[in-house]
């Protein structure tokens, strides 16, 4: 062991490597802090939910509405929403809104009026079901 009174000088290599050590830790946290804020930012970003019991359940308590129209709705609206522009974020706007946008677009996209229903049912029972 060496005194560190009777010897002043630094030691060199010793603080580099503490130095290196803080970077490194800096870095590590920068990096996780963006990974954070990037999975609580998921309803601003563009997240389609998958169809679940608990929407159909939602949804049917007053529409006629079942699991399997609104998988259609979903599939429908990610490949035919997404052929002129992105895909419209489904939290931009309110549930009465979506049904006149969706109508609106319905012959733009070519949609039978069943398969514009299950648009709409499907964008509804996601607005039904937020937290
Ligand atoms: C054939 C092309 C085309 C398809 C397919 C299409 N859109 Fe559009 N959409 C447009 C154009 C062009 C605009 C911008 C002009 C306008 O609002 O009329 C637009 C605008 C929008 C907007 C913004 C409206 C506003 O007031 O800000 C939304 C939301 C939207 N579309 C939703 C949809 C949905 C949902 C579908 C699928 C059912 C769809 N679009 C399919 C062409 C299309």
């Amino acid at each position: 062991m060496t005194n560190r009174h009777l010897n002043p000088l630094p030691q060199p290599e010793g603080e580099e490597d503490a130095k290196r050590l803080v970077r490194v830790a800096r870095l590590v946290l920068t990096l996780s802090l963006i990974s954070i804020s990037q999975f609580i930012s998921c309803e601003a970003t563009n997240y389609v939910p998958p169809v679940t019991a608990q929407m159909a359940a939602a949804s049917s308590r007053r529409h006629d509405v079942d699991l399997a129209q609104l998988r259609q709705g979903r599939t429908l609206f990610v490949h035919r929403c997404i052929e002129c522009h992105t895909l419209p974020v489904l939290w931009r706007y309110t549930p009465k809104d979506w049904t006149e946008i969706v109508n609106s677009m319905s012959h733009r996209a070519s949609l039978k009026t069943a398969e514009r229903d299950a648009v709409i049912a499907y964008i509804l029972a996601v607005r039904a079901t937020e937290r």
